[in-house]
Parts: structure tokens; sequence; C-alpha cells
């Protein structure tokens, strides 16, 4: 790991508005720079770098951050990545915290499985471009199907000749080890003798989305059928094929600006496009999809469109795999190609901009593509067309979104001819069962209540939770004066009698404790992990943490959240000077603190109390809930004593 002292010096020493110059062409207007977004393709730049604050922010696309932010996002790097990225940059040497001797291990392991994946398809590139057979063979290949040379290079494509064990040869004689190379399945051994996996193949190298190369495929140019036509390195602990997406590391920054994703079957599909000028385009590799994938896809872009081959046996097989999409709520467009063509032989015939027309003129809204496409598989049959009727229900009960479920329903009722009514009713119920089998929660509760509601996940919309504005007051005080010391009152007989020097204690320790007695959290999830920050700190008695730390997170969401907080009615203006709060006010900060947690009390109180008294109504029996109503009501009475004796 890079170490905190290297991370403060990054910090310290990179400059946003020069990092961000290597990238967009800035203006200077006032105190800050303007530029045309990197993220979207607008016409009026909308694009602001603030020198002073070290963030950037894009009114277009909404996102903003601070420098290692704006790589994550405009080159998806990781956060390491990042930080490496800027200290190369900035000459400013790495140094690395202690590892365990297990990280270490692990970690060269990795790293040295990658070195030899790097150093083999350097040697597969070399071999078609130097060796005799690989121009004669590999790249005569590539060249008959119409790959240019930048194509050849952007993917790094190579050749493994015919002689069985070339590869291990050359590997052997630059020192690399035979038994990494079977680990890795570029070498296989028999009762024969070891052999290369690839020979006799063109070469396809698989990267991961940091660019390494994690495995490859290869294909054989011969017609045999008896010969699989591709062959992919075999699961490692670098190469997953359920991870992996073709073409994905060249593509993710076109992916991002267009904001849309292609994806097609092959390796070969996704060169043709990319030449053709439509890089925002990935494969699946003839599998079907993972939710990893899905993931990483979305990570990029909420929108994909699928091309499906002209003859593409497969559709029907797929269409399981495309409701991945739709559940993880991605908006799915579909385009089938003529019949007998692929997005490869397509994309050869035509020009690039008639390509793009095409694309864009043919791509359908995948829901209604499937229907359309079950409804002409059931032609007359009644049985059949139930079938796909109930089919397209399962399929409209996974989008996530109520919006966009119901405009689906009602399209789909439309085609299908039937009632909206019953496929809402359908829906609804698989949807519940499906809610049912989520996993309990199992947050802390508060003392004396059985649950503490939560609205997890990131996606809880602000405005439904009720705490909302307590959190973020909270979340203030412990950013701006986590730190600072107060003499805090305790509650004696149910009222607050003025402190003593053992009272004494931080503003973080106050609210850490507070909220720990009662087990209650936040709610807002950028929140709460803020919180949790200071609460590991406190418990542990480690240095607590203040707002320049969280600044400079690995989570970018709280680093956003952090600049949000500096920026409106929080401004947390001392945060360079920190330990300076005016001394005549060290008094407002202890009450000021102590009402900021009693109102995150009382509110959360407040929530519990109005959700048992919904369980009053529907319950059977009233006694248990009755009874642990009225210990709340009391508690609630309780806190509303304490706030009203601060006023
Ligand atoms: N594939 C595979 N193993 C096979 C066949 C296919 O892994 N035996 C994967 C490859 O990633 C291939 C994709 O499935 O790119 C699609 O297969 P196919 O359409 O047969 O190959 P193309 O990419 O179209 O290759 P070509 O045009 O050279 O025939
Ligand atoms: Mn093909």
């Amino acid at each position: 790991m890079i170490s905190k002292l290297t991370i403060d010096r990054i910090f310290e020493t990179a400059r946003i508005e020069e990092v961000v110059a290597d990238f967009v062409q800035l203006k200077r207007v006032g105190g800050n720079y303007r530029g045309l977004s990197p993220f979207t393709n607008e016409k009026t730049p909308s694009f602001y770098v603030s020198p002073a604050k070290q963030i950037y922010k894009c009114f277009s696309s909404g996102s903003g951050g601070n420098v290692v932010g704006f790589l994550m996002e405009l080159e998806k790097m990781t956060y390491p990545e990042a930080l490496r990225h800027l200290a190369n940059r900035y000459g400013i040497e790495i140094e690395e915290t202690e590892r365990t001797d297990e990280d270490k291990e692990a970690i060269s392991r990795r790293e040295s499985l990658y070195l030899l994946n790097e150093f083999v398809a350097k040697y597969f590139s070399k071999v078609l471009k130097r060796e005799e057979e690989g121009m004669q063979v590999g790249l005569a290949y590539f060249k008959e199907r119409g790959f240019s040379n930048e194509s050849i290079e952007r993917f790094e494509l190579g050749y493994s000749l015919s002689q069985s064990d070339a590869l291990l040869q050359e590997a052997r004689s630059k020192g690399h080890s035979k038994e990494l190379l079977i680990e890795l399945g570029l070498v296989m051994e028999n009762e024969r003798g070891a052999y290369d996996r690839f020979r006799e193949r063109v070469i396809f190298p698989i990267h991961n989305l940091s660019g390494r190369i994690a495995g490859f495929g290869g294909r054989t140019l011969r017609s045999d059928k008896k010969i699989a036509k591709y062959i992919n390195s075999p699961e490692s602990e670098i190469y997953s094929k359920s991870k992996l997406l073709y073409g994905l590391f060249q593509a993710r920054k076109e992916v991002v600006r267009k904001d849309l994703c292609y994806l097609v079957e092959g390796y070969t599909d996704v060169i043709s496009f990319h030449q053709a000028g439509v890089e925002n385009t990935i494969a699946t590799s003839g599998t079907s999809l993972t939710e990893d994938q899905v993931r990483q896809i979305k990570r990029l872009t909420n929108n994909v469109a699928i091309l499906f081959d002209g003859d593409s046996a497969g559709i029907k097989a797929s269409m399981r795999g495309i409701d991945m999409f739709l559940k993880e709520g991605l908006h799915v467009k579909t385009l089938l190609f003529p019949d007998g063509q692929d997005p490869d032989s397509f994309a050869r015939s035509k020009s690039s901009q008639e390509v793009m027309d095409y694309l864009a003129e043919n791509v359908r809204d995948f829901l209604v593509f499937k229907i359309e496409f079950l409804l002409a598989e059931a032609a007359d049959s009644p049985i059949q067309k139930a079938e796909a009727i109930r089919e397209v229900i399962r399929t409209l009960a996974l989008i996530p979104s109520d919006i966009d479920r119901d405009v689906y329903i009602r399209e789909s009722a439309r085609l299908l001819q039937v009632e909206e009514k019953l496929i809402y009713s359908e829906t609804d119920r698989l949807r519940q069962k499906t809610d049912q089998k989520s996993p309990p929660d199992r947050r802390p509760t508060m003392a004396l209540v059985k649950e503490v509601p939560t609205d997890e996940g990131v996606e809880s919309r602000e405005k439904e939770i009720v705490s909302l504005h307590q959190e973020r007051h909270l979340a203030h005080l412990l950013l701006t004066y986590g730190t600072h010391i107060c003499r805090f009152m305790p509650i004696v007989d149910g009222k607050f009698v003025p402190g003593t020097e053992e009272t004494e204690e931080s503003v973080a320790s106050y609210i850490v404790q507070e909220l720990e007695t009662d087990g209650l959290v936040f709610q807002h999830p950028v929140y709460a992990s803020i919180f949790l920050e200071f609460q590991k700190a406190v418990l542990e008695n480690q240095i607590i943490p203040d707002a320049q730390y969280f600044l400079r997170h690995e989570d970018q969401s709280i680093v956003r959240e952090v600049i949000h907080l500096s920026e409106g009615k929080y401004k947390l203006s001392d945060w360079n000077s920190k330990g300076i709060y005016p001394k005549s006010d060290l008094d407002t900060l202890e009450r000021n603190v102590r009402e900021s947690v009693l109102r995150f009390k009382e509110k959360m109180l407040h929530h519990i109390i109005e959700l048992r008294k919904n369980d009053l109504q529907i319950a059977e029996d009233t006694m248990e809930i009755m009874s642990e109503l009225y210990q709340l009501l009391q508690l609630q009475k309780t806190i509303q004593r304490l706030v009203g004796q601060e006023v």
C-alpha cells in the first residue's frame, strides 16, 4: 500500500488545474478555470476548476471532486492507480507501507503472473510482425480480414508459432519459470512432455479494466471442424472469464463519453467496430452475461445496446442474460443485423459513417423487441402466447425503477393485447415474492427499540431519510470540530447539569458515545461511512480524523459530500486553520453539539413511534406493541424535556 506520508505529499504537490489541463483546455475566468466537460459532448463550457479549493465541478454531468477523483472519473483509474499517476507526473517517490508477509506474497505472485502475461503478449506480437511464419500466416490473416496496423497495435494482437514449444523455449531462455507458464495455462504438459497451448493460432490478449493482460484468446486458422475455433486461457488467479469483458479497457473512455455501450459477441466484432470508429464496443466472448460484468458496465454507463448477429441462433438463450441488465436498472436497446451478417462483416462492408447511421437508425428498445420476438414465435398458439405473456411479466418485474416499470407495463399491455391491470397485479405479486427473499437487516438497535429502520444503499433517495438534516448537521460538527475538547454537561435525574473536569472530552468522542449507547446509526450512506470512521477512531483510541483527511479519502462519494458540506450553509471556513473556535464561543459549541445529538435522537424516535403506530393498526396481538409504544413515548417525553431545557 502507498504510505499515508506519500499520499499527503501527493495531495500537497499536485495542482488540480495542471492535471486537468492534461485533458481539458482551460481558460481563466476570475479566480477559476473553465472548459468543455470531458465527460459529455457539450458545446458550451460548464466545467470548472477551482485552484483555491483544489476541486473541479462539472455542471453538465453533475460530477465533482478533487484531483484524484477527477482521474478516477475520467480515466476510470482506481484510487491507487490515480495516486501513482500523480506521483509519476510530479516526480514523487512512492513509499510503500509494510505489508504482512502473506500480503506481499499474494501481491508479488499476482504481479509476477501479470508480468509473465505481458512478456508473452510482447513475444506473440513480435512473432506476428517479425517472424517469417508470423507474417505469412498470422499477419496475412489479419490483413485479409481488413484489420489495420493501428488496430493490431491497439489490441496488441499476436501470433503463436506452430512449433509446439516455441513459447516455452523463448520464455525459459529469458528466465521465466515453466511452473508459472503452466499455471497461466500457456503451457500444458502430458506424458510426452510440455507444449504450448496456443500453438499455431492468432492471439487476442484479454485486458482487465486497468489495462493489464489477464489472459489470451487464440483462433485457429484451420477450417478443420475437429479443432476448436477459439481457445482461451483457463481460469487462474488473474483470469476469470466471468469477470472480464473483451475490449472494455480500450472502450472505457468512449463508453463514458457516449454514455452508451455496444455489446457484441466476438473479438473480431469488437476490433472491426473500433476500427470503424465505434469505440464504445465490447464483447462477452461467447459466454452468457454475469452479474459482475453487468456491474462493470454500470460503473461506466446506464445504457447498453446489444447487437445480435443476423443468424444468431442464440437470441432466445441470451434473453435471460439480458434481463440482468434490466434488473440492475440499465436501459437496454437491441439491434438485429441483416440475415447472415455479424457486426464484424457489417462494419467491414460499410463506411464508418454508414455504420454509425445504421446503428442510430436501427436500435430498438429491448423489451419491445423481446415481446415482438416472442409473439412471432408463438404465432397462433394460445398456449405459447400465454407463456410469452408470463415471460414478459417476469422481465417487467425485474425493473427496479417504478417510473420505468410503469411505462413499460403500459407499452407491453398494448403490444400483448392484455389488460394493464392484469400485468400490474402480476408484476406486483412477483416483486413481493422476491422482496421477501432479501436478507434480514443486521444493524444495531436503539436501547428500547426492537429495530431501527434503515434506508440502506446509495440509491436511497435523500428525501426519504427522515433524519437527513440532523445527520448533516452532526456530520458537519464532526468534520469541523471533532477534535475540540468541551466540558459536556451530563444528565442527572433527567436534567442537564453543568459539567466538571471529568466530563471533558472531544466533540467526536461525545457524539460517538451518545449514538453508541442508543445503538443509533446514520441513515444516509455517506454520513454513515464518515461516522463509522470517527467511531472507529474514538473506540480504538486513535487519532481523530479531520476534514482534510476526508478530502483525501479513497471513497469519492465521501470526498464529494465533504466538498458539498463546505460549500453550502455548512461552510467549514476554518478547515485549514483547524482548532480555532473563538474562545467566547466554546460554550455555544458544547451546547450546539449536545442539542444536535438530542435533535437527531428525537427525530429517529419520532420516526420509530410512527412506525409502531402503523404496526398497531395491522397487528393481531397488540399488547406487546402497546407496551413498547408506551416506553417509547416516555423516552420521547424525556428527550423533549431535555431539548426544552436547551432553549
Ligand atoms: N468463442 C470461444 N470459443 C469458441 C467459439 C467462440 O471462446 N469455440 C468466443 C470467442 O470470444 C468469439 C466469440 O465467442 O470471439 C464469438 O464466436 P464466433 O462468432 O464463432 O467468432 P467470431 O468472433 O465471429 O470469429 P470469426 O469472425 O473469426 O469467426
Ligand atoms: Mn465473425
